[in-house]
């Protein structure tokens, strides 16, 4: 199995995607979850990551508080999509398991120095500002990184927070700005390929019918996490960014792309956290990024249906 570190700001989509690699062990080693400032402020996301991992009936995962803000700009949050708590919908115990003492990125920086070159995948699934800090703090471990598999940005489906940027991207551009610029191997998961990956009324049926306290919960965070998209946009349902990042670490070939140079917005006040992606290559600037655009659709959702049918 991949070794993986999940970077995490928990939020229902980032909830199933870490049920998502807890029900996956042959595929997925979980190493530890790092938790960042991002949908709500940082007490909740490490809360919301525990909860999570004590739903699954993993408690033995190591789950760390990483940065509590941006690294240079005020944080935004996004209450109105996912809740008061991050978590809205069911009714979950408070976490039990310990939140580990160690930094976040302190604990990113010291997994990829202890484990072999090239074996460890960090997965973000919020704003990068646990991944950016550990790259500054420790510019020897990009080189150790196996790929960073990421869910932000947009190209085609432009912005979900301003016109022209997606929620992850624009809390904090300037750690983007750090990522893409690396030179890590990356693989985006943007706005064009989770806004494929919609959880219609019977997909939705389909998690509640395990009817496991995880396929329900599932169900039910679902059902409030809807609401925003099908009311705003009159979408079909609830758009699964993070799973998608998961579901490529176990079937890569649900998703296709092309390996392209992006940018980050870092400047604009009107485009402020774009990823200015060279989709059609009309610049000569050097591919840094896998950048998705399709998914299969059905694929995904029999995956991540039969696998949360494991927890
Ligand atoms: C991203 O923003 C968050 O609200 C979601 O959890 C996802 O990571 C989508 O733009
Ligand atoms: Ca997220």
């Amino acid at each position: 199995p991949r070794k993986i570190i999940i970077d995490t700001d928990p939020g229902q989509d980032d909830a199933v995607a870490i049920l998502l690699a807890l029900a996956s062990p042959e595929e997925i080693d979980l190493l530890g979850i790092t938790a960042v400032a991002g949908n709500v402020p940082l007490n909740l996301t490490a809360k919301n990551a525990r909860m999570v991992c004590e739903l699954a009936n993993k408690p033995d995962v190591k789950v760390f508080a990483g940065c509590d803000r941006p690294l240079g700009r005020p944080l935004v949050t996004a209450e109105h999509v996912h809740g008061k708590t991050g978590l809205d919908g069911p009714t979950l115990p408070d976490p039990k398991m310990p939140l580990q003492e160690q930094h976040g990125v302190d604990y990113i920086i010291d997994t990829l120095r202890a484990e072999a070159p090239g074996t460890v995948t960090l997965c973000p699934l919020g704003p990068l500002t646990n991944i950016a800090m550990a790259f500054e703090k420790a510019p020897d471990i990009v080189e150790k990184v196996q790929e960073i598999v990421l869910m932000g940005g947009a190209y085609f489906e432009v912005g979900n927070i301003t016109p022209a940027a997606e929620f992850n991207i624009y809390v904090d551009p300037q750690a983007a700005h750090i990522v893409f610029s690396s030179g890590a191997p990356i693989t985006v998961m943007p706005l064009d390929v989770t806004h494929k990956a919609l959880v219609t009324t019977p997909r939705n049926d389909a998690f509640r019918a395990l009817n496991t306290p995880v396929g329900i919960a599932v169900a039910e965070m679902t059902d409030f996490f809807e609401r925003f998209d099908k009311e705003k946009y009159g979408s079909a349902g609830a758009p699964l960014h993070d799973p998608c990042v998961t579901a490529y670490l176990i079937q890569p070939d649900l998703f296709s792309g092309r390996h392209i140079n992006v940018e980050i917005e870092t400047q604009s006040d009107l485009t402020m956290g774009m990823t200015v992606a060279d989709w059609w290559g009309v610049t000569d600037r050097p591919a840094n990024a896998m950048f998705m655009g399709d998914i299969d659709a059905d694929g995904f959702f029999s995956l991540l249906t039969e696998r949360l049918g494991r927890l």
